[in-house]
């Protein structure tokens, strides 16, 4: 008889393409700032093995405090190249998790990352519900029918109702809900939750809160062992509150899930460790594998063997000690292989990378091979765009990534004339990473820079200066929105371009932008051309 405590001697087995496929999944976590984000992105990599202590994903965060010191946000945004992307493996998957800026001038990188994420996390504060980043947030997830799991956390402190909140959720987020936890009281009264999913009660431990309690299976509520744990009261108001869950949203199915159309909500305390453990077992069982990818040709599925793939973000050091571009590519199709050949497609060449980075929680290192799923950090020197795509095939075309419009409208001047071609070359360069976006007006061809928020065009003023010897200085341009213009009637296109020709731009794409002054001209214009759509994000 065999010995069963020998070990089998074959300890490594190969994995096959396909089966590295669907072990992975790669998703983001998004939340209006203060939410927890970062607290549970730092507890799933605890639970992964990625890091051995809490506080280490900490430096990530930008603080979201309003200070204009972007010297210091850059400082920090520096920190978080590494933690950009952070792989670990857990009960056999192998996890991406993209990090996406807390701070809000940088919620376009967020939309950006968005596109490369085949799923999403979204926190929000019980206390505070649905708040302004997460409605946006959200809506950009929804666009493209992201699979969504919400996670209410900070249970443990006084907070709304839960069924206020998911009536909240449902209404102002447009989300089909689909409750996999309840919470057992909340703040001081919190007991714990009871898991819909797993038919399990998982107790908060109010004096060792860090502790990871055991879960007790408890497959019939009926059954008195309810009242043993958790008390008469709250075992009774437990069941009255199950009893109405079932009766009032869907059971959960995965297919609606991956569809983006069902969207499983927990509960828990991150800062606690308490509920993310449900949270992650529940999303490696049930979060999408890598998915496939439009591009202009056609389909492109995971499993085909020519590698494909897409630059999402671009990432600059501004340290002038330590200047350099990380240009961070998703896999699509295929296996990235490092010192490989693959076509830059735009620019019609052939680009070898001698070390592409793959990221582990902090750590940055060499990668030799990734696969569809992961993110490879391509070390560049200005020849990548966002949106750009690479192969090993014939040339494809991924569907760009849209542009939303920006809050905040500047003219850009230059301050030393000596130094046009500089300022140019700068500011073409700024906008291929995606800081701001530059409308060219059509009637004078004077320069617009837009921004999510005002902390860009500081930034761009240093970067233009330290990076390219060119000095800017910024006058104020009047406009509520960048709306990107489609019409069918070219009569009507006609007599809109010639009424509005001081308001109308390019965007760097050639595309027409109309820049209203106020929501109102906005209505007007719309009332006045009814043929004309006005898009407030561009089309991919
Ligand atoms: P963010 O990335 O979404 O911006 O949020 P972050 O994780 O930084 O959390 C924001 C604040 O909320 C932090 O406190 C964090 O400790 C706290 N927090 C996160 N999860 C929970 C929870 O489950 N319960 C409670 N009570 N608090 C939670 P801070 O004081 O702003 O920062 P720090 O000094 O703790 O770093």
């Amino acid at each position: 008889m065999l010995n069963p405590y020998l070990r089998p001697l074959k300890t490594t087995y190969s994995v096959t393409f396909q089966e590295e496929i669907l072990r992975r999944r790669t998703f983001g976590i998004v939340s209006h700032p203060d939410a927890g984000k970062t607290t549970l992105t730092e507890k799933l990599l605890l639970f992964g093995g990625a890091i051995q202590e809490a506080g280490a994903v900490k430096s990530n965060k930008v603080k979201k405090s309003a200070t204009s010191d972007f010297m210091e946000i850059e400082k920090q945004r520096g920190i978080s190249v590494a933690t950009s992307v952070m792989a670990f493996e857990y009960l056999g998957r192998h996890i991406n998790i993209l990090d996406t800026p807390g701070h809000k001038d940088f919620a376009e990188d967020t939309y950006r990352t968005l596109t490369a994420v085949d799923s999403v996390i979204v926190v929000i504060d019980v206390a505070k519900g649905v708040e302004a980043q997460t409605k946006k947030l959200v809506a950009v997830c929804r666009m493209r029918d992201t699979p969504i799991i919400v996670f209410i956390n900070k249970l443990d402190r006084e907070g709304l109702d839960g069924f206020d909140l998911l009536d909240e959720i449902e209404a102002s987020l447009e989300l089909g809900l689909c409750p996999m936890s309840w919470p057992i009281g909340m703040g001081q009264r919190f007991q714990g939750v009871y898991n819909l999913w797993e038919k399990h009660l998982l107790l908060y431990d109010g004096q060792d809160k860090q502790r990871v309690g055991d879960s007790i299976t408890i497959d019939d509520l009926s059954s008195s062992e309810l009242e043993e744990r958790i008390g008469e009261e709250a075992a009774a108001t437990l069941r009255e509150e199950i009893k109405l869950i079932q009766g009032v949203y869907p059971k959960f199915d995965k297919e609606a899930y991956q569809a983006g159309q069902l969207c499983p909500v927990f509960f828990g305390s991150a800062l606690n460790n308490f509920g993310v453990k449900d949270l992650l077992d529940c999303f490696v069982d049930i979060a999408p594998t890598p998915q496939p990818k439009k591009a202009e040709e056609r389909m492109i599925q995971p499993h085909e063997s020519v590698f494909s793939g897409f630059i999402f973000k671009i990432h600059a050091n501004i340290d002038p000690k330590h200047r350099s571009r990380i240009a961070f590519c998703k896999v699509v199709s295929g296996q990235f292989e490092r010192n490989n050949n693959y076509l830059h497609v735009r620019e019609n060449r052939q680009l070898k990378f001698s070390s592409p980075l793959t990221f582990l929680a902090s750590k940055k290192s060499i990668v030799d091979v990734a696969y569809p799923g992961d993110i490879v950090g391509l070390p560049d020197s200005g020849s990548f765009r966002i949106g750009d795509s690479l192969t090993s095939g014939d040339p494809l075309h991924f569907k760009g990534i849209p542009s939303f419009s920006p809050e905040h409208f500047r003219f850009i001047n230059n301050e030393d004339p000596m130094k046009s071609k500089q300022l140019a070359k700068g500011i073409d360069q700024l906008m291929d990473e995606g800081v701001a976006q530059l409308f060219t007006l059509t009637s004078n061809s004077r320069k617009v820079i837009g921004t999510v928020g005002a902390l860009q065009y500081e930034v761009i003023q240093y970067r233009l200066e330290h990076e390219y010897g060119a000095k800017c200085s910024y006058e104020p341009f009047q406009a509520f929105k960048a709306c990107w213009v489609e019409s069918t009637d070219e009569q009507e296109l006609k007599g809109f371009k010639i009424l509005k020709t001081r308001q109308l731009a390019n965007d760097k794409h050639g595309r027409l932008v109309f820049l209203p002054d106020s929501q109102f001209s906005l209505q007007m214009t719309q009332e006045k051309y009814p043929s004309i759509t006005f898009h407030e994000q561009s089309g991919e």
